[in-house]
């Protein structure tokens, strides 16, 4: 019953799109198992870009199940337009879709509050993505959401929706002072979408228990990173929902025991998009070059990333809340140009010496990171497949990272297409060695 679980170990955008999609070669079933549309999973098949939003990066491969789970949230306009793009580009999604009825839709009122919550924030906002991802999940968790299930029955779906969007438009009205939203546009809106995702709507929790019981391979996708898990992130700076490994539990219905390995994908530096603490955050040439070598603008929003240098701390806690069972490290190859890289190994906050994750957002703020500095290898990386390959500088670089971090290497990413890639260990012991 091996269900590998694949989870960002620092603010998202680590290249898990690249890695998913490597290993699904291997897996029978690919799941989300949260987040919904605020993601963005950017996949390179020969000469063609994927960026997918909801729809499970497996889905590029033929004859693979893709589940979108209970966990995650879905915008039904949002997963059409992305299932028609695809579907145009020769995708096929018949048989090979499930949505679970238990999934949470996402409503217009959700992004009217979620964009009306932002701006009134001024510059004390978290910096969405506008998606209305937070207004969604508060709802579930205010046992008022509407899900999948209800979409499909119309007049559970009438009802829900009259109390809810009589409740959103109170706010945006007097709160807010926001435009309104127009209940009966709504429905007719959804009553459309459901006619369209009707036959992909299952009990997924079923299908994944019996898929798992025939010992089929699940691949357990999760969406952004552990710094912005709701639990374990820098909080209030995170998403709503809850992308560790425990998330794959509670957000496909599948018991802890069934969970095998769990891959964290680190990003060789790091990077950040929205608001939020950052301690080894680079304004600077450098910070610059990482942002144009490693493409860092957003999937989803065209946002410029913040960037800045690889930090231990942030990944040892990836490592300790996610039960990390190795790492695949990503991106190595936009770190050839430089003279040197720096990994922080502690902050320094009033005198004191933080060498683990602090949850306090002033030490994270206003700490000072301290360093290890290390030669950069300054020949290119790019595409290389044996680990042997790789510049000694560039293994080192790899080997004191994982070392003080904790965790093994599994997997070095050298560049985004899916032959660019070294594979040390056989995560979901199918991967074949290259
Ligand atoms: P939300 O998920 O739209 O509510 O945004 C909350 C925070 O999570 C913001 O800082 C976003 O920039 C960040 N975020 C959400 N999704 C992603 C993602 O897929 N990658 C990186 N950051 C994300």
């Amino acid at each position: 019953m091996p269900v590998l679980v694949v989870v960002g170990a620092q603010w998202g955008d680590e290249g898990k799109g690249k890695i998913i999609d490597l290993l699904t070669e291997r897996a029978d079933v690919v799941a989300r198992y949260q987040g919904g549309h605020n993601a963005g999973h950017t996949v390179v098949v020969g000469m063609n870009e994927f960026i997918l939003h909801l729809v499970p990066s497996g889905i590029l491969h033929k004859g693979k199940k893709c589940i979108i789970g209970n966990g995650v949230v879905v915008d039904p306009a949002a997963l059409l337009e992305e299932m028609d793009a695809m579907t145009k580009r020769g995708i096929k999604f018949d048989k090979n879709l499930l949505i679970s009825k238990n999934a949470h839709l996402i409503m217009p009122y959700h992004k009217a509050l979620d964009v009306a919550s932002e701006k009134l924030k001024g510059n004390k906002k978290i910096g969405t993505t506008g998606r209305g991802i937070g207004p969604a999940y508060a709802d579930k968790i205010n046992r008022k959401g509407i899900r999948m299930a209800d979409l499909l029955d119309e007049k559970t779906f009438r009802e829900k929706l009259s109390c809810n969007t009589g409740e959103a438009n109170f706010m945006l009205e007097r709160f807010y002072n926001a435009p309104l939203v127009n209940q009966d546009q709504v429905y007719d809106e959804y009553q459309g979408y459901a006619r369209r995702l009707k036959k992909y709507i299952a009990d997924t929790t079923l299908y994944l228990s019996e898929a798992i019981a025939g010992k089929k391979k699940v691949l357990a996708e999760g969406a952004q990173g552990t710094h912005l898990d709701v639990d374990h992130g820098t909080y209030p700076f995170v998403t709503s929902s809850s992308p560790t490994a425990g998330g794959a539990c509670t957000g496909l219905g599948i018991g802890p025991n069934t969970i095998t390995e769990v891959l964290g994908i680190v990003k060789a530096y790091t990077t950040r998009v929205g608001s939020g603490p950052f301690p080894t955050e680079l304004n600077d040439k450098t910070g610059e070059l990482l942002r144009e070598r490693g493409k860092e603008y957003g999937a989803t929003t065209g946002r410029a990333r913040r960037c800045g240098w690889a930090d231990t701390l942030i990944i040892r806690h990836a490592v300790r809340v996610n039960g990390m069972t190795s790492a695949a490290i990503t991106k190595l190859d936009v770190l050839d140009t430089l003279e040197e890289l720096k990994i922080c190994v502690g902050y320094k906050y009033k005198g004191k010496l933080y060498e683990e994750m602090p949850s306090e957002l002033a030490v994270l703020e206003q700490g000072v990171p301290q360093y290890i500095t290390m030669p950069g290898w300054k020949q290119t990386t790019i595409g290389i497949k044996k680990y042997e390959d790789l510049p000694k500088k560039a293994r080192t670089y790899v080997e004191k990272l994982c070392k003080l971090s904790g965790v093994k290497p599994s997997i070095v990413s050298t560049g985004p297409r899916r032959d660019e890639t070294i594979i040390l260990e056989r995560p979901f012991q199918t991967v074949k060695k290259r």
